[in-house]
């Protein structure tokens, strides 16, 4: 999604290329920057990637002291260069992060005044409006207020104004906005990952807190006593991510998850789950996007049972739009890996602001949803750069387990030997994922077949619904291919209609309890002659004939940790479809890894 980043340093442009670079991982289709040289703005911009604006600044260079520059993740108006940021209007230049609702109403008022427009962005108003204040002789701090009043929506802005000295200025308003002070210089990021190495320090500033960034450091307009800049570590500070030996990101991240799983299988952040009190509430409610609300689906099956507590998971983007029954006696949770999911996070503020005990499962530490949670617990993932979610999701479920966990042992539901069992099984998980991995050629062999197929369904029943879901977004999102996922029981109400030998059907199926119930619905997608691939028991192969490139046998597991093991084979089935068809698996075209916009 859109990245911005600000840099007020000799020979700006260097930090704000790098910064722009680090920010590559979040999917963007255009890129520019504006620079102040010689008491006047210039821009360079470009539709595509950041090698052509690289190339173009070889041609055209810039040099100066005060710099912004932006990664577009088209929302209003298509990726070209003219609706490529910085947007600029005489004295001032802007980047922006977010969506202007108001910006219709905003033009017209504008184009009223003698304004024209280059752009069919919604961001553009914003330049205007300020250059508009700025021409009524209002100094550029209060043409920057000014302008901002009018705005409605959500925005992290970088604005450059043309001016007596080399002035940088950073705002937000619900979407994320880091400000630094390094030896170097000072500087601005929509994420503290694009920050360098001179950037150990970090401020996280406040809706509508207007911020100087100049050459003699960093100040708050209009401060009063309760407001001054705190600075806090920066964890991403001078951390290099790399894929190693890895043909991509993602990739490396499915290899990392033996590791990631062993980590998190020592005793370690245990405390963390027992400062809730799982007694003090009679319903968990969980809200999340994407593979975020998969994970949660999962974590329902897990609470239930072994809980015994009232589980209701939740689409983010749906929830604040519905009327949903919150009581005192609830504990809402909401899972994002980024921390900056704009669904997740205003869904969060919604239930806070309904007086509901607010708990955030993240990824990143200091990230939006962190900060505004009443509770917060990490998943230790670390950085997770392709696009699409896999260590992340695998240790949103390992965290969920031991939240679990630790509520069943509360609730004194489950019997001490149960209860250790489980503990114990999920000691088995990193062994149980190198098992697999270990043997990925395989999976390899079913996902060549299985990317001559333009259509392909993902059935699992109970708790490997979610993962067959989880499974259907994968292959979608990195080799778009179109995947649907059912409840297996579902396929005879409405979607076995479309089984023919051009449907193949993905079928998630290791040993538990509904195995025999899984079979019948294998059955009946066999008499459709729809081709069919088994990620499943050994004893599958009992009742139906597979050849071994529709095949995969898993390695037997507890029932209560499998679909922390199921989902591997899923990601990996992803993977090399997309990587036959020769798609760009870590950055897939029109997605987004932060999806700080609603
Ligand atoms: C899919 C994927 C997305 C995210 C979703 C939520 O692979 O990555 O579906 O899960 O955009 O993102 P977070 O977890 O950052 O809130």
């Amino acid at each position: 999604m859109c990245g911005i980043i600000g840099a007020v340093a000799d020979s700006a442009i260097k930090p704000v290329l790098e910064g722009l670079s680090r920010l590559e991982y979040r999917g963007y289709d255009s890129s520019g920057i504006s620079i102040l040289a010689d008491n006047e703005i210039k821009t360079r911009k470009v539709q595509g990637k950041l090698n052509q604006l690289k190339r173009l600044l070889l041609e055209q260079p810039l040099e100066g002291k005060c710099c912004i520059g932006h990664t577009r993740w088209a929302t209003h108006g298509k990726a070209t260069v003219s609706n490529a940021h910085p947007h600029q209007c005489g004295r001032v230049a802007v980047v922006h992060n977010g969506i202007i609702e108001n910006y219709l109403h905003l033009k017209e008022k504008l184009l009223q005044w003698g304004h024209h427009f280059n752009s069919s962005t919604d961001s553009e108003v914003i330049p205007h409006l300020i250059n508009h204040y700025l021409s009524q002789h209002l100094s550029e701090e209060d043409a920057i207020a000014k302008a901002i009043l009018q705005l409605k929506g959500s925005y992290a802005l970088g604005v450059l104004i043309d001016g007596d000295s080399n002035n940088l200025y950073a705002i937000k308003q619900g979407s994320p906005l880091v400000i630094s002070q390094g030896v170097n210089g000072a500087y601005l990021a929509s994420d503290a990952m694009a920050l360098g190495p001179d950037s150990s320090k970090i401020y996280y500033p406040k809706d509508n807190e207007l911020i100087k960034l100049t050459s003699h450091g960093i100040k708050l307009c209009n401060p009063s006593a309760n407001r001054k800049i705190h600075y806090v570590n920066n964890s991403y500070c001078s951390k290099i991510v790399s894929k190693g030996e890895h043909s991509s990101f993602m990739e490396k991240e499915i290899f990392e998850q033996v590791d990631l799983l062993n980590s998190l299988s020592v005793d370690r952040h245990a405390s963390d789950y027992s400062t809730i009190n799982f007694n003090d509430f009679n319903k968990i409610t969980i809200i999340a996007c994407g593979s975020s609300y998969y994970a949660a689906s999962v974590a329902k099956f897990w609470f239930e049972k072994y809980a015994n507590i009232l589980v209701e998971v939740d689409i983010a983007s749906e929830y604040r739009y519905r009327s949903p029954v919150m009581t005192h006696k609830e504990l809402a949770i909401f899972v994002s890996q980024s921390g900056e999911t704009a669904d997740t996070l205003a869904a969060l503020k919604y239930a806070k602001a309904n007086k509901v005990q607010t708990l955030a499962l993240v990824n990143v530490a200091n990230s939006s949803i962190a900060r505004e949670a009443h509770f917060t617990f990490e998943i230790y993932a670390g950085p997770e750069i392709g696009v699409a979610s896999t260590k992340a999701f695998t240790c949103q479920l390992a965290i969920f387990y031991k939240m679990c966990l630790e509520a069943a042992q509360q609730r004194a539901f489950i019997k001490f030997d149960e209860l250790k069992q489980l503990q114990q099984n999920f000691l088995q998980l990193p062994y149980l994922i190198e098992k697999i991995l270990q043997r990925c050629t395989e999976i390899k062999l079913l996902a060549i077949k299985l990317s001559r197929y333009s259509n392909i369904l993902f059935i699992g029943r109970g708790i490997q619904t979610p993962i067959a879901h989880e499974g259907a977004l994968k292959l979608k999102e990195i080799s778009y291919i179109h995947a649907e996922a059912y409840a297996a029981g579902e396929l005879k109400h409405g979607p076995i209609a479309l089984l023919d030998e051009q449907m193949p059907v993905v079928v998630i199926a290791p040993k538990d309890s509904l195995t025999d119930k899984l079979l019948s619905n294998i059955q009946e997608v066999q008499a459709r002659n729809a081709p069919l691939f088994i990620i499943g028991d050994a004893s599958i192969r009992d009742y139906i004939n597979l050849k071994e490139d529709e095949f995969f046998e898993l390695p037997p597991a507890p029932e209560s940790i499998q679909p922390i093991i199921t989902v591997i084979p899923m990601q990996l089935l992803a993977l090399y479809c997309a990587q036959t068809l020769g798609k760009n698996v870590d950055q897939p075209r029109n997605l987004a890894k932060s999806v700080t916009v609603e």
